[in-house]
């Protein structure tokens, strides 16, 4: 099976085994399955934050888990258990049409709900571990069914129990959110309140304020409909504030963001781009245009040539800057 429609970077891999599930018991059942019993198995929700380097040689298993159920509403707050097959950006939507906030800020961002908590996805000033409130999973050797608490998951920027100790251990199923029926708007982040006031809004609803994400998206990140891409490929690096202050002095343009214990955050795509990559293309494949964090794939790039490039990007920075940058997505 080719899995070119399975990851937006397009890339065009083969799985020795593929199969799709759309609940728990389907799960349970593949896993029983003498056939696969064996197999090495990657589970897939919209393969977006991922890069095939080689063929797979073992199962994939797609998550087709749908529905959204309500399971609680008080006064001020609703609680959705989501399928963790359902897709991100449709879920967004389908709770800005209800007038339910908390993940307006997290519009169009690619991939399912189920993977969103795996990286704690976040943009805009948002993260999703602001509105998480548990989420199942089946544990794929034991085939129990595991709850996990906000705290469980254990978030981070980017970062979940299910990127590193839990990592390939668990296929999450479900997602339960609390999102709130008063907004409380979140427009810290400056191009949303310049795209706000440019389109004239007079009075902030979530729908404005996920329209104006969505337009900011738009106009920085390219779509994988029409170039694969990832996302983001890597992480914005945290440095120690000296060191920041030393960088500063030979690069006075440095911007950073401040962070707990005397640390600063500082964008990756500023640092690419200052080291030339920007718009840089290589046949098939190269750095996007607008926004130097984000890798693309023209159409028959292949997912090595890529792996190879993030490399050379990855040395360049820490030869410029002495930071070392880090890859935000799966390399597989
Ligand atoms: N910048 C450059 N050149 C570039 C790109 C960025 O100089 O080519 C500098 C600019 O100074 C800009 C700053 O970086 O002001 C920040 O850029 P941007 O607002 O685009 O955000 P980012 O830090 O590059 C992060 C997330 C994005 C998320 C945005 C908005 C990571 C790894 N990425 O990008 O997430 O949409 O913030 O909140 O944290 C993703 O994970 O796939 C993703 C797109």
């Amino acid at each position: 099976v080719s899995l070119k429609p399975f990851n937006t970077f397009g890339i065009d891999v083969k799985a020795k085994w593929f199969c799709s599930f759309e609940n728990e018991n389907d799960v349970i059942n593949l896993l029983s399955n003498d056939r696969y019993r064996e197999e090495k198995k990657l589970i897939l929700g919209g393969g977006s934050n991922l890069l095939f380097t080689s063929d797979f040689d073992g199962l994939v298993m797609k998550n087709d888990i749908r529905g959204i159920d309500k399971l609680k509403e008080d006064e001020n707050h609703v609680w959705l258990r989501i399928g963790a097959g359902e897709n991100w950006h449709e879920f967004v939507l389908y709770c800005i049409s209800n007038g339910w906030a908390g993940v307006e800020n997290l519009s169009l961002i690619p991939g399912t709900v189920g993977a969103a908590p795996m990286q704690n996805i976040g943009a805009y000033g948002v993260e999703i571990k602001e509105v998480f409130e548990s989420l199942e999973a089946i544990h794929i050797k034991d085939k129990t069914v595991k709850t996990f608490s906000n705290e469980d998951c254990r978030f981070g920027y980017r970062e979940s129990y299910f990127k590193k100790e839990g990592k390939g251990q668990y296929i999450i199923t479900s997602v339960t959110l609390k999102l709130s029926k008063q907004p409380a708007f979140n427009v810290s982040y400056g191009a949303i309140a310049q795209t706000l006031e440019e389109s004239g809004v007079q009075k902030l609803s979530i729908k404005a304020v996920s329209d104006a994400v969505i337009h900011i998206r738009q106009s920085k990140l390219p779509d994988p409909k029409n170039i694969g891409n990832a996302g983001s490929f890597f992480k914005n690096p945290t440095i120690d504030f000296i060191d920041f202050e030393q960088l500063k002095i030979q690069f006075p343009g440095m911007p950073g963001y401040e962070q707990p214990e005397n640390t600063i955050k500082v964008p990756a795509g500023w640092l690419i781009e200052q080291c030339g990559w920007k718009g840089k293309t290589l046949g098939q494949i190269g750095v996007h245009k607008h926004q130097a964090l984000v890798l693309v794939n023209y159409g028959e790039g292949k997912g090595g040539d890529i792996r190879d490039l993030a490399r050379e990007i990855k040395k360049s920075v820490a030869r410029k800057f002495g930071i070392v940058i880090e890859e935000e997505v799966n390399v597989v």
